[in-house]
C-alpha cells in the first residue's frame, strides 16, 4: 500500500528564482520533446544538447530509455505506468529549470493530459516550457525501426506498443512543430536555438 507523506513544510532557499538566473547568467527551462518511437526524438535531443554545450550554457538531457535503467526502472508501458513515468520526469525536468538548466527531455509522453501536467508544474514555477512535437508518420517510423521494435510489436511480441497498440495523442498546439521526414537534425537543432534566442532563454 502506498502512504503519503504528512506534516511536510515548504522550504524556500535564501535564493529566489530571479536572483539565481542572475548570478548564473541563465534562465531555466524545460525543452520538452514528444513523438513515436524512432520519430527522432532522441538524435535531436542528443544534437541540441551538444550545440548548446558548446555554446557554454548549462544543459542536460533525460531520455526515455536511460532514465529507465535508473529511476524509472519499476515503471513498465501499461497507461498507469507511462503516467507515472512523465509524471516523475515532468518533477525532475522542473528541478533541473529551477537550477537555471536547459533540461531537454526526450519521452514518447503520448497522452496529452500528461504532457500539460508536466508543462502546469513549470508555468506555476514560472519556469519556462517549450513543448517540441517530432512528428514522422507511422509508416515511416515503422520503416526506420533502428531497434526491431515496429517489427516485434506487428508480430505481438511486444505489448502496448506505442502507435500500434497503445495510443499516441499528438500536441495540438506544439511551441515547436519538426517534421523527421522532411527537416534534417541540423536544421531541428537551428529552429529549436532559434526559438530560445527568440524568448531569450539563451
Ligand atoms: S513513455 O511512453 O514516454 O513512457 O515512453 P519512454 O519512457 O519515452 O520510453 C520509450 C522507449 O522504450 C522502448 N520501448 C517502448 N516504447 C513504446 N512502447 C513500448 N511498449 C515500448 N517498449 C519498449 C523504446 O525503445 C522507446 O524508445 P524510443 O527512443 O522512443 O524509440
Amino acid at each position: 500500500m502506498t502512504t503519503m507523506a504528512t506534516n511536510i513544510v515548504f522550504h524556500a532557499g535564501s535564493v529566489d528564482g530571479v536572483e539565481r538566473a542572475q548570478l548564473l547568467k541563465q534562465k531555466g527551462v524545460t525543452v520538452w520533446f514528444t513523438g513515436l518511437s524512432a520519430s527522432g526524438k532522441s538524435t535531436i535531443a542528443c544534437a541540441l544538447e551538444q550545440h548548446l554545450l558548446h555554446r557554454n550554457k548549462f544543459c542536460y538531457r533525460l531520455d526515455g530509455d536511460n532514465i529507465r535503467f535508473g529511476l524509472n526502472k519499476d515503471l513498465g508501458f501499461d497507461e498507469k505506468s507511462r503516467n507515472e513515468n512523465i509524471r516523475r520526469i515532468g518533477e525532475v525536468s522542473k528541478l533541473f529549470a529551477d537550477a537555471c538548466c536547459i533540461a531537454v527531455t526526450a519521452f514518447i509522453s503520448p497522452y496529452r493530459a500528461d504532457r500539460a501536467v508536466a508543462r502546469e508544474l513549470h508555468e506555476k514555477a514560472q519556469l519556462g516550457f517549450i513543448e517540441v512535437f517530432v512528428d514522422a508518420p507511422l509508416h515511416v517510423v515503422e520503416q526506420r525501426d533502428p531497434k526491431g521494435l515496429y517489427k516485434k510489436a506487428r508480430a505481438g511480441e511486444i505489448k502496448d506498443f506505442t502507435g500500434i497498440s497503445a495510443p499516441y495523442e499528438a500536441p495540438e498546439a506544439p511551441e515547436i512543430h519538426i517534421k523527421t521526414d522532411e527537416c534534417d537534425v541540423k536544421e531541428a537543432v537551428r529552429i529549436i536555438t532559434e526559438y530560445l534566442e527568440q524568448k531569450q532563454f539563451i
